[in-house]
């Protein structure tokens, strides 16, 4: 994969081939950041300003998306919005500093659907400003495709029936832009592995067998480091895990990594392939891999504003009915907005500036949403009342059918921002929303 350093980047976006599946000389028509299948890895420095010049070369408007960064609100790539829309064969200067170390991701949101899902993400990691204990550091992009059996990406984009259910689902799963191959490894590293689901729909569960993985940072913020539960670490579209992966296997055995989100559905996404070296240390290292916290604002909780966001709509388990009209089938406290983002996006809340906010969501739906927020990390309070353990803060949410999660955050940076599920179709489908802090738009 290639890695791009420095303050001032180049990313242009353009059609593209690539080869996603080890099948002959298969070639699948893309749309590609720097005709790469994910998109470049952009590594930014923490605290250092970037200047990166996106070139539209597509046939139509795109913008780019940086997926969690807290950054200024001009900077935030949501047509209409934030900014004009990149017009096919120009350029547009986004140029921030990343406050927080992590794993990010870059992304149209324009088109969303189809820009996304023929190919357009890539990662992007801020670089702690001191290397970690790690012997490793492995990222792997999780993408999930519809391809057709001459492997095309399949047409049908923002089918109303998809979007009323559990969206854009596809049929193959590439890991760094192939279907994967064994993923070597040496018994005794120590490996960072950082995930990162691009996908327009897919959910995954993935297991490791033979190992115990620890997460250690969550959408890009460090947590304290903890075992998933059951051992499955769930990540749903846009979301970001960072494991810690002690190789506590034997040399030259391989160990499947399993998907298992969809019930019936399981599948093996690849294995992590022992070398037959001898272990790199006799004794797993000592204590869990803590990574060093990212200056976010800490919300104060006696003296945050309380909000109540419902999430409701699409179609009814057992029942066949559809909520909504139009093209809206989801709403957020009863409004839809569709699409990716235009101008004159009213908001639905107006939170004030500097101070610290409290936002209850409930999924009043039959279905699972990772619920996203531009501009922001927020702490993960409760989940269905109980408290929601080990400092977690995130971007993206993914709430179960019927989840009530309450979330803080301190609102310091002014503009309007989104709130949408990161399932595409659901979010150009109505459930998105825009959050404004302070008086208004900010022009630059
Ligand atoms: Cu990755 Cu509006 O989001
Ligand atoms: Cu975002
Ligand atoms: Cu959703």
């Amino acid at each position: 994969m290639i890695a791009a350093t420095g303050s001032e980047l180049r990313v242009v976006a353009a059609p593209g081939t690539a080869s996603l599946i080890c099948r002959g000389d298969v070639q699948t028509a893309v749309w590609v950041y720097d005709g790469k299948i994910p998109g470049p890895t952009l590594r930014l420095k923490q605290g250092e300003p970037v200047r990166i010049v996106v070139e539209n070369k597509l046939d139509e408007e795109t913008t780019v998306h940086w997926h969690g960064i807290r950054l200024p609100n001009a900077m935030d790539g949501v047509p209409g919005l934030t900014q004009p829309p990149i017009m096919p064969g120009e350029t547009f200067t986004y140029e921030f500093t990343p406050p927080d170390a992590g794993t990010f991701w870059y992304h149209p949101h324009a088109n969303s659907l189809e820009q996304l899902g023929r190919g357009l993400a890539g990662a992007l990691i801020v670089e702690e400003r001191e290397p970690v204990a790690v012997d490793r550091d492995v990222l792997w992009v999780l993408s999930d495709w519809r391809l057709t059996a001459d492997g095309e990406i399949a047409s049908g984009f923002g089918n109303r029936m998809e979007a009323a259910m559990s969206g854009r689902i596809g049929n193959t799963v590439t890991l760094n832009g192939v279907v994967p191959d064994d993923q070597p490894v040496r018994a005794g590293e120590r490996v960072r592995l950082r995930l990162v689901n691009t996908s327009l729909a897919r959910i995954m569960a993935l297991r490791f067998e033979g190992h115990r993985p620890v997460i250690v940072a969550i959408d890009g913020q460090p947590c304290e480091p903890h075992e998933p539960a059951s051992g499955r670490i769930l990540l749903g579209p846009a979301m970001r895990i960072d494991l810690a992966i002690d190789m506590e296997g034997e040399p030259s055995r391989r160990y499947r990594v399993i998907d298992d989100f969809y019930e019936g559905l399981a599948y093996w996404l690849t294995h992590l392939a022992y070398t037959d070296e001898p272990p790199l240390r006799r004794d797993p290292l000592d204590g869990p891999l803590r990574l060093p916290p990212n200056p976010l604002p800490g919300p104060d909780l006696t003296t945050a504003e309380r909000h109540e966001l419902k999430l409701e709509g699409g179609m009814m388990q057992g029942m066949g009915g559809m909520m909504g009209h139009g093209r809206a089938v989801w709403a957020i406290n009863g409004t839809s907005m569709t699409g990716d983002g235009h101008a004159g996006m009213p908001p639905l809340v107006t939170l004030a500036q500097g101070q610290s906010h409290v936002i209850t969501m409930r999924n009043d739906t039959a279905w699972w949403h990772p619920m996203h927020l531009h501009g922001f990390s927020y702490r993960v309070l409760t989940r269905n009342g109980v408290p929601v353990p080990h400092n977690q803060w995130a971007d993206t949410m993914l709430m179960a059918p019927k989840d009530i999660v309450e979330f803080a955050f301190v609102a310091d940076s002014p503009g309007d921002w989104m709130l949408h599920c990161h399932v595409t179709d659901h979010q150009t489908a109505g459930l998105m929303t825009v959050l404004r802090v302070g008086n208004g738009r900010i022009r630059t």
